[in-house]
């Protein structure tokens, strides 16, 4: 593990719980001494941290699994150490380098880490609670095998999809800016209902679960959503007076807009990064 902040352990801990990896066969570097402590207090025992500066966290790149979580602006330092370390290592095949940092494509770390076989995971948010989407999208070199452990890494948190890197930028506007814009809409909910004279608290709460029992009634009966609107909105009624306000102020246009904006600003971060 080279970070092991938030989105790390996430992926880390139910890997651990699943027996699919034994704390003694994780190794994790963190970037500040400070770090070392917490990090192992937030970990089952057996797994072993040292910062990034010392000798030791060299190991990591000897490692045959490889996740990087870090900050994106930190990948070029991490980038020099890799290859620094190369030259104290010669492994028979080229370790897996699974990153997920946002906004580098799998291009980049290629260039970044030409002794690695490199795999970006574009994972979303909900991952933190077990209901998480990831894309994957391979470097070269990668075998079937390869590809299917990598899977294995990401399935205990989420969904997974093979996507090629240029269906990425669509993919992460939709899912990975997507928590935004739901919760924008939560709290919007929620303003409307203490606005109508409920309490702060039971309209965040009815708001919240107004939105996951819609999903759940999506998903479990397969409905398309304009089916399921229909079905709200009864004649001259309650629904339909306000879908019509929403319609006359373009909440649909908007929504389409804001994915369409995230795509094309994805696409803008990562070329710029070329
Ligand atoms: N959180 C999410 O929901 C989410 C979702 C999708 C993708 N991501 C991606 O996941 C990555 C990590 O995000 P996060 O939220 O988990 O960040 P985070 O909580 O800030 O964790 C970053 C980790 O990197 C460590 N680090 C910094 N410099 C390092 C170095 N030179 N060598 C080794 N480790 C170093 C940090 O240690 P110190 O704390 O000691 O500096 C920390 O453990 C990011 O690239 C982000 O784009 C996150």
């Amino acid at each position: 593990m080279i970070g092991l902040g938030r989105m790390a352990r996430a992926l880390l801990l139910p890997l651990i719980e699943q027996g699919k990896f034994l704390p003694e066969n994780i190794f994790g570097v963190v970037g500040q001494e400070a770090s070392v402590s917490q990090s192992l207090s937030r970990l089952p025992k057996g797994v072993k941290v040292v910062s990034s500066n010392q000798q030791e966290a060299l190991n990591v790149w000897r490692a045959p699994i490889q996740l990087l979580a870090v900050k994106p602006q930190n990948l070029d330092s991490v980038a020099l150490k890799a290859a620094a370390a190369k030259d104290d290592f010669d492994l028979e095949t080229k370790p897996l380098l699974v990153s997920l940092l946002a906004g580098v494509t799998v291009r980049q770390l290629q260039l970044a880490f030409p002794n690695h076989l490199c795999v970006r995971a574009v994972v979303n948010t909900p991952a933190l609670v077990k209901a998480g989407l990831t894309a994957l999208s391979w470097g070269e070199g990668l075998t079937n095998e390869r590809r299917l452990l990598v899977r294995t890494l990401f399935d205990p948190i989420s969904e997974v999809w093979e996507l090629s890197e240029d269906r990425l930028d669509a993919f992460l506007a939709l899912t990975s800016s997507g928590p935004a814009y739901v919760a924008l809409i939560v709290e919007a909910l929620a303003d409307g209902a203490v606005a109508s004279g409920l309490t702060r608290e039971l309209s965040y709460d009815l708001a919240v679960k107004t939105l996951s029992g819609t999903s759940l009634l999506l998903n479990k009966q397969n409905l398309h959503p304009g089916e399921l609107k229909d079905m709200v909105a009864s004649p001259a009624g309650t629904t339909i007076a306000a879908l019509r306000h929403l319609e006359k102020r373009g909440l649909r246009s908007a929504l389409m807009e804001a994915v369409l904006i995230a795509a094309e600003r994805s696409r803008e971060m990562s070329s710029r990064l070329e």
